[in-house]
């Protein structure tokens, strides 16, 4: 029987490329959804993939939303945390309700998304936790101090959850995207974003893909040995 995929965020953006990649690697997916009820008809029209919808910065919606994938699906064996929000500014301009949501979502929505599967993952004696994480996570960003905050904190979860899944045959990897072209990106001011691309030595966006590419190899069988570990993904814009 297909594997089950959960992808949070997973009807737009690079969670989208990441749905319809594991998808044609043959897994059975899941993707969830905040808000965006239209794109996410227009998603699941386009690839027949589910979508269900809850806030991942709560906790009890997450337990019941996956629930009922499972309910639906199967048992989650390799689930993705993607969804992710950026409210950038200035650290001396930054609002504690501009902090807050960035780590109830990023963060926190890490924690809500992977607890609920963990078990299920321990007794099955396998499982795939690939969280998305970010080049900003890295090197830290101005105007992202609550960003990058979040972006660094998934590096520290999946190293530890390595150790504690490696023998339950659970992986836990974190891939770094560097800047890729999707809606959050091209909500940069474009002088901004034309001074962002000049840093990049491929000298262009990334493509969401690209990305996806890394999670369905993060995934697999033969990734089942590299754990802990951070792919960067940025088109030599930064060595970790
Ligand atoms: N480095 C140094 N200085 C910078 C800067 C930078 N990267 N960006 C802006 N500044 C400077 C400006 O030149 C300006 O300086 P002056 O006051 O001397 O003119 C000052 O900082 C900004 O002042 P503003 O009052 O204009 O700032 P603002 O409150 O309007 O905020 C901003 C503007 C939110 C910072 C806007 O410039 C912005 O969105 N910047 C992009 C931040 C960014 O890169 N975010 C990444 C989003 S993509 C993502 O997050 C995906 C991923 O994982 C990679």
């Amino acid at each position: 029987m297909a594997r089950v995929a959960l992808v949070t965020g997973g009807s737009r953006g690079i969670g989208e490329a990441i749905s319809k990649a594991l998808q044609a690697a043959g897994y059975t997916v899941a993707a969830t959804y905040a808000g965006n009820d239209d794109a996410a008809a227009k998603f699941t029209e386009e690839t027949g993939i589910k979508t269900y919808k809850w806030n991942v910065a709560d906790y009890d919606s997450s337990v019941a939303g996956i629930a009922k994938v499972e309910e639906d699906l199967g048992p989650v064996d390799v689930v993705v945390a993607n969804a992710g929000i950026t409210r950038d500014a200035p650290f001396h301009k930054m609002t504690k309700d501009q902090w807050q949501q960035v780590i109830d979502t990023n963060l926190t929505g890490v924690f809500n998304t992977v607890h609920p599967v963990w078990p299920g993952m321990r007794e099955r004696k396998f499982g795939r936790v690939i969280v998305i994480s970010s080049i900003n996570g890295q090197k830290g960003q101005f105007a992202q101090v609550n960003y990058a905050a979040t972006k660094a904190g998934d590096l520290g979860i999946v190293k530890s959850l390595a150790q504690e899944g490696a023998r339950a045959g659970i992986t836990a990897n974190a891939i770094c995207p560097g800047y890729i072209a999707t809606e959050m990106v091209m909500a940069v001011p474009e002088k901004v974003r034309e001074s962002i691309i000049g840093q990049i030595p491929a000298g262009r966006l990334g493509e969401p893909e690209e990305i996806a590419r890394c999670v369905v190899f993060l995934a697999s069988e033969d990734a089942g040995f590299i754990n802990g570990s951070t792919i960067s993904a940025n088109g030599a814009q930064f060595f970790a």
